[in-house]
């Protein structure tokens, strides 16, 4: 565990019993040695009781609601294969996903297509399986009544997607004289069109404007079942914020961070960070947006919906993977600075997504020392990665670790399922991919893991 020095704020990750099982299990030294390289360990477990908690959020509240995971945020098959157990969908963006969706047994009606100017072959897949398609514009409209025309084999499923008035500068979504064009449009479409609803993704954590959107388009969705749409479900995309680490340390971070605590007088910008704490996070977050009261109504947006008579869609991706993963590299090298150590590791920041956002991983990496005689105390210490380019760092950051570390030593990094591990990654330096590692239970005293894919 990480230890505050002076003037170095620390933000350890919030304890996981089944992330403490795996590193006290002496399992990743093996993995690391197996492996040569730097490698992710997914814990789906945690996938299954963050789903489990979102749909109670929903029951508890008496909202009909249903679940698509955002396949965005995590390539691994093990989560599209838990969705499908599940009865769960998955929200897909690309062909690539849809595929991937339906190989590990998601069923097409299942699947939710977002993303903007989709590719023709996706909308053919799309109408194919059954999908429901968040339409982001009229010409895409179009296109998905041809495709259903065409096939003559089901009707096009499609959402209309709205274009956020509260952030008029997006580019995703339609206008609101837009959506009117396209609710005719799906009039005039008849059986080739089933028109289920709207939906919209807004950039940000706060969940006022979440309520206040979903209430506007259960508005919009009594609009168009004047007009003889089906109009029964909303989808308020994706957003539900996570909490990394405990509010003390996140408060006092901003507070304090200055470019002294970074290698080489680094600054980053407070209000670039992702906000690794949040008052309400994951299924909590859920329950409180449902008991928000979206301006103008009388009631709360649970009430919203039942009272309209609506079915609530929701897209998450790193709310799903909260605490189902990290990823662990071998220290190479240790080298001073004036008064902390540079570590130079076995893989590339491109493993850690957040650094390409001029921002930065925050959450603390844990040491696992693989010298027991390592001398105790206080080492600050920035992480870099086994390039050539001087700006590849895991961690600007000077962590402090309470072990002087060595080489040879696990660095791990919690949490990462959500977006950090794959997003980025390449094969940069003819480096492999870091693998991904399935421990499916950790209630034991030797866990047991799999590769999530046999590689051909
Ligand atoms: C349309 C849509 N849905 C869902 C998501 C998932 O968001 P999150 O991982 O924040 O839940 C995104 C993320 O970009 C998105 O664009």
């Amino acid at each position: 565990m990480a230890v505050t020095a002076p003037g170095f704020p620390s933000l350890p990750a919030l304890s996981d019993p089944a992330t403490e099982a795996v590193l006290a299990s002496g399992l990743l030294p093996e993995l690391a040695h197996a492996f040569g390289g730097p490698f992710h360990f997914l814990l789906p477990d945690a996938f299954d009781a963050n789903l489990r908690a979102m749909r109670d959020a929903l029951a508890a509240a008496g909202v009909d609601g249903f679940v698509y995971f955002a396949k965005k945020a995590n390539k691994a098959a093990v989560f599209a294969e838990r969705a499908a157990a599940l009865g769960a969908g998955v929200d897909v963006a690309s062909a690539g996903e849809l595929r991937e969706a339906l190989g590990h047994g998601v069923r097409g009606e299942h699947l939710v297509v977002t993303g903007p100017a989709k590719d023709p072959r996706l909308l053919r897949l799309a109408v194919q399986h059954g999908a429901l398609v968040a339409v982001d514009a009229l010409d895409e409209l179009d296109a998905v009544i041809t495709l259903a025309l065409t096939g003559r084999v089901r009707p096009g499923r499609v959402l209309l997607r709205a274009l956020p008035p509260a952030q008029p500068h997006s580019r995703f979504g339609m206008t609101g004289a837009e959506l009117a064009v396209a609710m005719d449009r799906c009039v005039s479409a008849g059986d080739a069109l089933r028109m289920e609803g709207f939906s919209f993704h807004l950039s940000g954590y706060a969940l006022q404007p979440r309520a206040d959107l979903a209430a506007r388009l259960a508005d919009l969705c009594l609009a168009a079942r004047v007009k003889g749409l089906e109009a029964g479900r909303i989808s308020i995309g994706g957003g539900l914020p996570i909490s990394y680490t405990d509010a003390d340390a996140w408060h006092t971070f901003l507070k304090d961070q200055s470019p002294a605590h970074y290698h080489a007088g680094k600054s980053f910008r407070s209000g670039d960070f992702y906000p690794y704490h949040s008052p309400v996070a994951g299924a909590d977050a859920l329950a409180a947006l449902l008991a928000t009261r979206p301006e103008n109504t009388g009631g709360t947006l649970a009430d919203v919906l039942r009272d309209a008579g609506l079915e609530l869609l929701l897209e998450p991706g790193r709310a799903l993977l909260d605490r189902a993963g990290a990823t662990v590299f071998t220290v190479q090298g240790v080298k001073e600075r004036d008064g902390y150590r540079l570590l130079t590791v076995d893989g590339t920041s491109l493993s850690l997504s957040e650094q390409w956002f001029n921002s930065e991983y925050l959450p603390d990496p844990r040491l696992l020392p693989q010298e027991p005689l390592a001398p105790a105390g206080v080492f600050p210490a920035s992480v870099g990665a086994a390039t050539c380019l001087e700006s590849d760092m895991l961690t600007w950051r000077k962590i402090t670790f309470p072990r002087l570390p060595r080489a040879g030593d696990l660095l791990v990094y919690p949490n990462t399922a959500g977006y950090q591990m794959d997003s980025n990654e390449s094969p940069f330096h003819d480096l492999p991919l870091p693998p991904k590692v399935v421990i499916d239970r950790t209630d034991r005293p030797r866990p047991r893991w799999r590769l999530d894919r046999h590689f051909t």
